[in-house]
């Protein structure tokens, strides 16, 4: 039995919470921690009152950009385990509070830093870019410079167990465990088919995706990056369960891992399916500025633009009960098995208005929540033990695929799938 501090309290925290409920043989006890406590209160009580799970719930404030009020948290709830569900900005403070009350840590995105202007990040970001040849503002160079440290104090830091990250990396693993010796191409393909009815809205935290997705594009070919501009590169894909999809090359954080990872991968793309609407109206707040991160004054007060585009559009969490269709993400792996040219999609077919059923959420947080917290109990539970920061394709992936089974994201194995050109 175990205890987690969950660290965040929005559309992904909401389902990996109710899902650690669920997974109450593993989880006997937990804290919710975020920002704005009343959020966190309002879930418990929401659990409670369906009176299904025997997890102990307990809820605090705390402001996870400030590594002295986690780590009194930390000490004071004594966790076995925290997961982080806020944003990818406070990762390295909790990463830092972890290792001062040893504790394990687990997220489901890589750092990045909320200003991107300051001097000291933008030199190093600048450096990498030259260096890496990618000009994303996430990598992993800042989270895996704490693997030293988490070796030593003998905990593991879990990096990335979403679904994409998370479940395409555990994909990888399996795949190599059970139909190559050797991958050598990995095409992740993330579909999202559903329909909210908004003519533009965002399916989880709109300043991390939209910062995503208006970036340059990369890919990993021949041991270096390919870098295109924003959906230069766009295929067509006919997805099960959801039809016919445009689909543009992004950078996407596994690739970095992947490429280190698995031996002999001479290409990795990322493809993610957008309307032509979306894109439209992307672009057009570009173009005007809104999705800035550098603040401006606007009537004596300094805003951040993307910060104040995201006041004014749908909260993601708002969007469970309207949204229809399914989410159809996985990875076509190519490469070979006893001397032979093999090809492999592994692949989840996810249903908004079902998980709007089960846990009042739309699918992007369910498909993101149900690996936290599996992830998390694979780390709690002892069964992945691996110290140091670990990236999940690093570790045994049965025991994880059988968990995305039974909590709700079964997968399927296509053993002879139309491939992406
Ligand atoms: N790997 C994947 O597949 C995948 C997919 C989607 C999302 N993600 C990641 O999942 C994470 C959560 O996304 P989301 O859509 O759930 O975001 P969200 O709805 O915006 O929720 C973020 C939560 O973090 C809290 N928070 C923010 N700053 C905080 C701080 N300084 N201290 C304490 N709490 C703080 C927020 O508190 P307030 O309520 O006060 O705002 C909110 O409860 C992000 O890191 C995102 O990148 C991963």
């Amino acid at each position: 039995m175990s205890k987690v501090l969950v660290i965040g309290c929005g559309g992904v925290a909401s389902v990996a919470i109710q899902k650690i409920c669920q997974n109450d043989k593993v989880f006997d006890e937990m804290c919710i921690a975020s920002r704005t406590v009343s959020k966190c209160d309002a879930l418990k009580e929401k659990i409670e009152k369906q009176g299904v799970s025997s997890t102990k719930i307990t809820t605090a404030k705390v402001d996870a950009d400030k590594v002295s009020e986690l780590t009194e948290l930390i000490k004071s709830y004594k966790p076995d385990v925290v997961l982080n569900v806020a944003l990818p900005y406070q990762d390295l403070t909790i990463m830092d509070a972890c290792l001062e009350c040893g504790v394990n840590y687990v997220d489901t995105a890589n750092y990045e830093p909320e200003d991107i202007e300051e001097p000291v990040w933008r030199a190093a970001y600048e450096k990498r870019c030259r260096e890496k040849g990618f000009t994303a503002y996430f990598d992993y160079s800042y989270q895996w410079a704490y693997d030293e440290r988490f070796k030593a104090a003998g905990l593991t830091a879990l990096l990335g167990t979403g679904f994409d990250p998370g479940v395409t990396s555990v994909f990888t693993a399996y795949a190599l465990k059970h139909y190559f010796d050797e991958i050598h191409t990995i095409d992740i393909l993330d579909c999202n088919g559903g329909d909210h009815g908004y003519p533009f809205a965002t399916n989880f935290n709109p300043e991390i995706n939209l910062r995503e997705v208006s970036a340059n594009g990369s890919y990993w070919e021949n041991g270096h990056w390919v870098e295109t501009k924003p959906m230069e590169i766009k295929r067509e894909y006919n997805f099960e369960g959801v039809g016919m999809k445009d689909m543009y090359l992004l950078h996407h954080e596994e690739i970095e891992s992947l490429a280190k990872n698995i031996p002999g991968v001479k290409r990795i793309r990322f493809f993610m399916t957008f309307g032509q609407s979306y894109l439209t109206h992307m672009k057009c707040l570009e173009n005007v500025g809104m999705l800035s991160t550098t603040p401006i004054m606007y009537e004596g007060r300094e805003i951040v633009p993307i910060q104040f585009l995201k006041a004014l559009l749908p909260d993601p969490a708002s969007l469970g009960p309207r949204t229809k269709g399914k989410t159809n993400i996985g990875c076509i792996f190519t490469g070979i098995k006893d001397g032979k040219e093999k090809t492999v999609y592994i692949y989840n077919i996810c249903d908004h208005e079902e998980c709007y059923k089960e846990l009042g959420s739309q699918a992007i947080s369910y498909t993101t929540g149900v690996p936290a917290m599996i992830g998390t109990a694979l780390v709690a539970s002892g069964v992945w033990n691996k110290k140091g920061c670990v990236n999940l394709e690093e570790l045994d992936p049965d025991p994880y695929m059988d968990m995305l089974n039974r909590f709700g994201l079964p997968w399927k194995v296509d053993e002879n799938p139309v491939t992406v050109d």
